[in-house]
């Protein structure tokens, strides 16, 4: 039997990078996975790949998470297609970068809407659907969040850091309930959006390597692989925790 053979699973940001790859690799240990996209074209992409592996996903798009309305549409939808919800896995995740003396307003509040906010509101509309079996809360939030961020990164960090702890909260709460709630901190993963960064600022993107014990930059199956397991009953006993994954970085 394989290690999540029926469970359902709702991956958010499954039209790139790390939300990509755990379509994959969910649908490959037997879940049924709905996933959902702001980004249309990116979301029927990853379908299709997985439709061309011999699996099935579900998707809706473009959902837009930072819009509570949409976040609760969208759960509720997803909920539907099979009955019930095994587990959320919030991965989506946008934020603005800039210098500190110019950063913008708005560029802070889009950077709580779409990397904190999103995943209070996915887990408050689904928190009602992972009481009635409990299940698991897999929150995505970054080595940032434990260190700060690189340059331009105040808002990201200081996002990151609220999923941390929010992670934590709710592993209190969902306790009594059979919710394991936890977070995983990826390091730095060659998603698409770093890859054509790191080519265009090749003195920048190097220097990030350089704390790493493992000579190289995370991939989107580093942490989906994480993910999977802390999905599956192998990590039963596993509930509040951050899960640094990022070759060593933050480790010294
Ligand atoms: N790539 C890295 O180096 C790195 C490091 C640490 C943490 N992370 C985190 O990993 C997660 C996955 O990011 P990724 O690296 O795969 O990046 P990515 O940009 O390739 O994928 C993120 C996906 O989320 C979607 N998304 C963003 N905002 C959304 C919204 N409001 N509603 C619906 N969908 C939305 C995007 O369209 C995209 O498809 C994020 O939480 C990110 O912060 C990434």
């Amino acid at each position: 039997m394989k290690s999540l053979e029926n469970k359902v699973v709702l991956i958010t940001g499954t039209g790139s990078g790390q939300g990509r790859e755990a379509a994959l690799r969910f649908t490959g240990a037997g879940a049924l996975v709905v996933g959902c996209d702001i980004n249309e074209k990116g979301n029927r992409e990853t379908r299709e790949m997985v439709e061309r592996a011999g699996g099935s996903l579900v998707t809706m798009e473009p959902v837009n998470l930072s819009d509570p309305r949409q976040a609760e549409k969208w759960i509720d939808e997803a909920a539907a297609v099979h009955g019930r919800i095994d587990v959320l896995y919030n991965n989506a995740a946008a934020p603005h970068f800039a210098e500190f003396d110019e950063f913008p307003l708005d560029g802070w509040q889009f950077t709580m809407d779409n990397e904190l906010n999103l995943v209070f509101y996915a887990t408050r509309f689904a928190w009602k659907y992972l009481k009635q079996n409990g299940g698991v809360i897999i929150n995505t939030a970054s080595t940032a969040g434990i260190t700060g961020s690189g340059y331009g990164g105040a808002a990201h960090a200081a996002a990151k850091a609220g999923v941390i702890g929010f992670t934590k909260h709710m592993a209190l709460e969902g306790a009594r309930h059979g919710i394991r709630v936890v977070a995983i901190s990826p390091g730095v993963i060659e998603t698409p959006g770093f890859v054509d960064w790191a080519k265009a600022n090749p003195a920048e993107a190097e220097p990030l390597l350089a704390r790493n014990l493992i000579p190289r930059f995370g991939k989107p199956r580093d942490i989906a692989g994480v993910a999977l397991f802390l999905a599956s009953a192998d990590a039963d006993y596993i509930t509040g925790a951050n899960i640094v994954v990022d070759g060593g970085r933050v480790s010294w």
